[in-house]
């Protein structure tokens, strides 16, 4: 079977997770677009849900497919959430944003009472960091931004090339925020936590794509079946509490 193949499996397992009435965030990219097909078909069967996109090519997707797509303004509180991943570790960490949608999938998700991330197994990994994490960033500054990354990073041990992520004619990529994302080749980060705390002290720093302590359920499919992992965290609202 294909990834594609094992994305799509995936996704058909965790839309079984899907109740009518539910408030729902909808993931970015490739695993997330099969999950909203799927969606779209069981909402035209007559499943009422309410969604939250987490990109606008998400948005417009959803759409085509007859899904009814509302805002954080007017649903500040979702059920949960679906998304994809580029990399998820043993404890559900993350590397996400391949897609360039990380902040709206991270404001996402800290707005859900529970994150289930559908990955084909190639994406489950020791030790994050294989993956290029990207960085969204502000356009000002940009080579201010780049030299303090590079500084804090390596403060945590994390050193590589940092890269502008450019669109396939050769433009800076910008995001839906209309920011920049950095792509950064730092090997295999020991201490997600500890780098995604660094970055954060960087006043260009808009979010990363590290992801730590947010996925509750790993729906992994891969050549054996379709298997999940759940975290043993407490739920965000006990967080709160
Ligand atoms: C987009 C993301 C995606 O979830 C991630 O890139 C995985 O994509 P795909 O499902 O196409 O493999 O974080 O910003």
């Amino acid at each position: 079977m294909s990834a594609d193949e094992h994305k799509k499996m995936a996704a058909m397992r965790a839309v079984e997770m899907v109740e009518p009435g539910m408030r729902i965030g909808l993931g970015t990219g490739s695993t997330a677009a099969h999950f909203v097909a799927l969606l779209g078909a069981r909402v035209n069967a007559g499943l009422s849900v309410i969604c939250v996109p987490t990109s606008e090519e998400t948005r417009k997707f959803g759409e085509s497919r007859g899904i009814k797509m509302s805002t954080l303004e007017d649903e500040p509180e979702l059920d949960i959430t679906f998304d994809g991943a580029d990399e998820i570790d043993g404890d559900l960490n993350m590397i996400k944003g391949g897609g360039g949608a990380l902040l709206r999938e991270k404001i996402v998700a800290m707005a859900s009472d529970r994150v289930v991330i559908m990955v084909d197994e190639s994406k489950l990994v020791d030790t994050l960091g294989a993956f290029k994490l990207p960085v969204e960033v502000v356009q000002f500054g940009l080579a201010v931004t780049i030299d303090m990354i590079e500084a804090l990073a390596a403060d945590c041990g994390c050193e590589g090339e940092i890269a502008l992520r450019k669109t396939a004619g050769g433009e800076p990529f910008v995001t839906d925020n209309g920011n920049f994302i950095l792509d950064c080749d730092f090997g295999q980060i020991e201490d997600a936590e500890e780098l995604e705390d660094a970055l954060r002290y960087v006043p260009g720093v808009v979010e990363s794509g590290l992801f730590v302590d947010i996925c509750d359920v790993a729906i992994v499919s891969g050549d054996d079946g379709v298997r999940l992992i759940e975290s043993e965290r407490e739920d965000r609202g006990d967080d709160e509490a």
